[in-house]
């Protein structure tokens, strides 16, 4: 019935039959251009969007000798070849940490344990700008320098394979080129973890996360989509 429905209609590309091309690219509802805002409700999607945020994880890297730290949750499994490991990883380009692994092409994921709340504002609530971080903690050297936290739940060692750019971040993806799982249970959420920090520190969270969604909201419409090519 369909099919008879659409037998008449020329497609963009001169071909007939079959649904008409343009419903498979609707309108866009929001025209960004003009507005720059989504007027949906966020809370209608908040229980969804908060459940794919990642376990906590401490990524490091190291540029030129030096070593850094930061706090993310924005990782995702990136393959499902067993034996070619990928992850995918968001870094904001207002953090050191992005331009080191941008390029050191290299990073490692050490995933926080359910007893390592106090990592969460050592490593994601200053920045390696202002101290080294890593000065007082345990690490050995991964295959391509990325310092690995020798207390964690695991890790997972990384070589940037491509990366993408969002505008106010990156989304770097990476394979994983070694890794250990160290502990047993379950790794740290954000989730978990955020009713159980002090107050002083959810306050001091709030104002930089509040900041930081500014630029964000700035910045996120500056893509550039020029490829990215490894360095040699
Ligand atoms: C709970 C939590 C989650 C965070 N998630 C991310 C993230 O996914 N990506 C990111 O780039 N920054 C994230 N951050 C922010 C960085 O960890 C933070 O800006 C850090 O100070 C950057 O350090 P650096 O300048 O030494 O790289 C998070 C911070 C916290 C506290």
């Amino acid at each position: 019935m369909l099919v008879k429905a659409w037998s008449g209609v020329k497609r963009t590309d001169g071909s007939t039959g079959g649904p008409p091309l343009r419903v498979l690219h609707s309108e866009p509802r929001i025209d960004w251009s003009v507005s720059g805002k989504n007027t949906m409700d966020y809370a209608e999607i908040a229980p969804i969007m908060g459940r794919l945020w990642s376990p906590i994880a401490a990524v490091t890297s190291r540029w030129q000798g030096r070593d850094n730290v930061q706090i993310a949750v924005a990782i995702a499994a990136a393959s499902i070849v067993p034996d070619r490991p990928r992850v995918a990883v968001q870094l904001y380009k207002t953090n050191l940490s992005h331009d080191m692994v941008l390029a050191a092409g290299a990073f490692a994921l050490n995933f926080l344990r359910p007893d390592q709340l106090d990592l969460i504002g050592d490593f994601g609530l200053v920045s390696g700008r202002d101290r080294d971080k890593l000065a007082d903690v345990g690490k050995t050297g991964g295959e391509l320098g990325s310092p690995l936290l020798t207390e964690c739940f695991g890790y997972l060692d990384c070589k940037v394979v491509n990366a993408m750019d969002g505008g106010d971040m990156t989304c770097f993806l990476a394979d994983v080129i070694a890794g250990k799982t160290l502990a047993e249970g379950e790794p740290l959420r954000w989730r978990d973890a955020r009713s159980q920090l002090p107050p002083e520190l959810m306050a001091r969270w709030e104002q930089k996360q509040s900041s930081e969604i500014e630029i964000s909201r700035a910045t996120m419409g500056n893509i550039n989509h020029t490829f990215w090519r490894p360095n040699k």
